[in-house]
């Protein structure tokens, strides 16, 4: 398995390192101590572009060549990056068009990382020469096992630009779309406001303007910008691909915060990589669905540097991030059970950010593995050693297992697109939320879950819950639809199928297309203001725990052959379904028409389990996380203690813990941070 860091050897010669005469001595010293930790990969050279090539057309590898050759004499190996992610100040100077225009039509300078705009052809073509030289200076070189593309793709708030470029190609796409200038005005219902074109050309970017943009226009803006990023990440690749055909391509996403298709990119990449913040997230059951969102992008098709088909965590932090108000130093322990969580659903490389503190530039008081000093002595670089030595005694037993889920919740970008920029019923309503409502019912009964989106094959699921579909396209109405006619049991939402992807409300009724499915239509929907309560009485086999309220939105139904499980209390609709199940085909399909608190949810995973025939992982008590990786008859799970304080696990069978080797029976007391590896043939609880 690789376990690694990022390594900045750019940082660490002198004067900041080494010695007049011994520039690069540093280097030697951080092997070892690399070694050391258990570290056999690091990613290196994504910003290195202006060192590259300080002059145009004047190629430096010479320094990044010497480092591989180190680490090649330690067994290290190597994922570069291209270095596009930072163009050198050199050519900015020299072709300031590449410079990103805000929607306002300020220019975003040089200076900074991310300064350039992914449809300007200079840049495109700049971005070839630096991408070509990289692969045939370094792209034969022994260690290399992968390259990263960029970094941090539409970071920073870059994910579109209003240049004229950008311009010229939002048309070129739109005509691509539409074909003809009837069909457009058509299908974005640009009569709306009179806001008609007479030719492509008229067509306007969504800029700084008195009031909101047409929201046909915002999706086609928010597709159209998503297409851009990912053909810029695709020629990197295709063109890697070509150079060196036999090292994967990869690329360092983050979970949903930043606006592309997350699936498309994953297309375009051999595998999935992420950044990590999780020691900054103190919900476990936030970040492990960040994880189970990451991991799902891509499921097939997958090629790692050493054949697994997980995905890796190329910048996991190794300690405190440095842009929150107040950046609190990590707990000990924490980056060990983060780490833990992440290979416990499917990581199958991490890789700490960063090595070091750096002593120059804006990064300078990140939590680092190594502290300025470098002396090794610092309590975070003894944590990874820790982990470090016992994933070495993990990997073997990990080896090709995978995670497997039963259960499944869709996610669509031009839906969350639709619900972040277009005007909402009900501004307090967040998907996110929503998701995760759902998630931390799967997810604290044990329950693992794959995401998904609406046009994949659904098939292999037992339950596929679909939160708040807004935009639903009607092919993918169809897709749910045989699902479940299959015999698939789909859970829906209030707030589904209100438009097609041409984002035009139906004239039959809600939820569009899906109204045989769940049997029933929704007439109205009520938007409440935070605060404000309806109830829920629930009838039949969902035994409610609590009281459940209806928040933010409640649907008023009119059943059309659903079954009715639970119906408002209050209100002009009391009495009317909130909560429906619909027998269609051979499965079933239940409806949900509000939102409620998560103890709702809880009761419905709970009734959903019985009625799927879902079982749990491992029974063990609620604030241990429970996870599974397996293969073939192997099982191996993962327990975390995500409190501060000890839990007691009881178990009645001698048990096989990986981490320690040690085999024991009787009551645990799993520490605080505590994570156990075990082997379920002997260890059951
Ligand atoms: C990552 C980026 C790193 C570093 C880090 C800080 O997204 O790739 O270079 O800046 O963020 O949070």
């Amino acid at each position: 398995m690789y376990f690694g860091v990022d390594y900045y050897p750019e940082h660490w010669v002198y004067p900041y390192a080494g010695t007049a005469e011994d520039p690069e001595a540093r280097w030697r010293r951080d092997v070892e101590l690399m070694l050391e930790a258990g570290v056999n990969v690091v990613r290196m050279g994504e910003f290195a572009w202006g060192l590259y090539e300080p002059e145009e057309g004047k190629y430096h590898f010479d320094w990044m060549q010497r480092a591989m050759d180190l680490f090649g004499k330690a067994g290290i190996k190597v994922v570069l990056g291209t270095p596009t992610a930072a163009p050198p100040v050199w050519l900015a100077r020299k072709h300031p068009e590449i410079l990103p225009k805000d929607h306002q039509g300020l220019t975003l300078h040089e200076g900074t990382r991310r300064a350039y705009c992914m449809n300007s052809d200079v840049y495109w073509e700049y971005s070839r020469r630096i991408v070509r030289a990289l692969a045939q200076a370094l792209g034969k070189h022994p260690q290399l096992v992968a390259w990263q593309i960029d970094n941090g793709l539409g970071g920073h708030n870059t994910e579109a630009s209003f240049n004229d470029e950008t311009l010229r190609d939002w048309h070129a796409w739109l005509k691509a779309k539409y074909e003809t200038v009837d069909r457009l005005n058509a299908m974005m219902g640009t009569r709306f406001w009179g806001q008609n074109v007479a030719h492509f050309e008229d067509v306007p970017m969504p800029r700084r303007a008195p009031t909101v943009h047409n929201p046909a226009l915002i999706l086609d803006w928010m597709r159209f910008s998503s297409d851009t990023i990912v053909a810029y990440a695709r020629m990197q690749a295709e063109l890697l691909r070509e150079l060196t055909p036999n090292i994967p391509v990869t690329q360092n996403l983050r979970a949903l915060t930043r606006f592309f298709d997350h699936f498309d990119m994953a297309e375009v990449l051999d595998f999935v990589s992420v950044d990590s913040n999780a020691t900054i997230d103190s919900k476990s059951a936030e970040f492990a669905c960040e994880i189970d969102m990451m991991r799902s992008l891509k499921k097939s098709g997958i090629r790692t540097p050493d054949g697994e088909t997980g995905f890796w965590v190329i910048e996991q932090k190794a300690g405190n991030v440095d842009w929150q108000e107040v950046n609190a130093l990590v707990r000990p322990g924490v980056v060990r059970r983060f780490t833990y969580q992440l290979i416990s659903r499917g990581a199958t490389g991490v890789l700490y950010f960063l090595w070091r503190q750096p002593r120059i530039g804006s990064e300078k008081f990140y939590g680092g593995v190594l502290t300025h000093d470098g002396r090794g002595q610092n309590r975070t670089y003894q944590e990874i050693k820790e982990v470090g030595q016992e994933i070495k005694r993990l990997a073997p037993a990990l080896k090709d297992t995978k995670i497997v889920a039963d259960a499944c919740i869709l996610f669509s970008h031009e839906n969350d697109w639709n619900l972040k920029f277009v005007k909402q019923p009900n501004e307090y309503f967040k998907l996110r939320e929503h998701i995760q409502l759902f998630y931390n019912a799967l997810h604290d009964r044990n329950i693992p879950v794959d995401f998904a989106r609406p046009t994949e094959d659904l098939s292999k699921y037992k339950i596929v819950i679909a939160p708040s579909l807004q935009l639903l396209a009607g092919g993918e109405a169809d897709l749910l639809k045989l699902y479940v006619q299959n015999g698939g049991t789909l859970v829906g939402t209030f707030n589904t199928g209100l438009v097609d992807e041409h984002q035009i409300a139906p004239d039959s009724g809600f939820p569009h297309d899906l109204i045989d499915l769940f049997g029933l239509e929704v007439l109205e929907f009520d938007p409440l203001p935070p605060g404000e309560e309806n109830h829920l009485t629930m009838k039949g086999a969902f035994s409610a725990t609590h009281l459940h309220p209806a928040k933010l939105w409640c649907d008023i139904i009119e059943p059309k052959g659903c079954q009715v499980i639970g119906t408002y209390a209050k209100e002009f609709y009391a009495g009317r379904p909130a909560v429906t199940t619909h027998q269609f085909g051979n499965g079933r399909a239940i409806y949900i028409g509000t939102l409620s608190h998560q103890f709702f949810y809880n009761d419905l995973a709970v009734w959903l389990r019985q009625l799927c025939g879902i079982n749990p992982l491992l029974k063990v008590p609620d604030t241990v996380e429970v996870s599974l990786r397996q293969k073939d008859k192997t099982k191996i799970y993962f327990l975390i203690n995500h409190q501060n304080s000890p839990v007691r696990i009881p178990f009645y069978k001698p048990m096989h813990d990986f981490l320690t080797g040690k085999t024991f029976t009787g009551n645990y007391d799993l520490p605080p941070h505590g994570v156990l590896v075990l082997d379920e043939q002997i260890g059951s609880a």
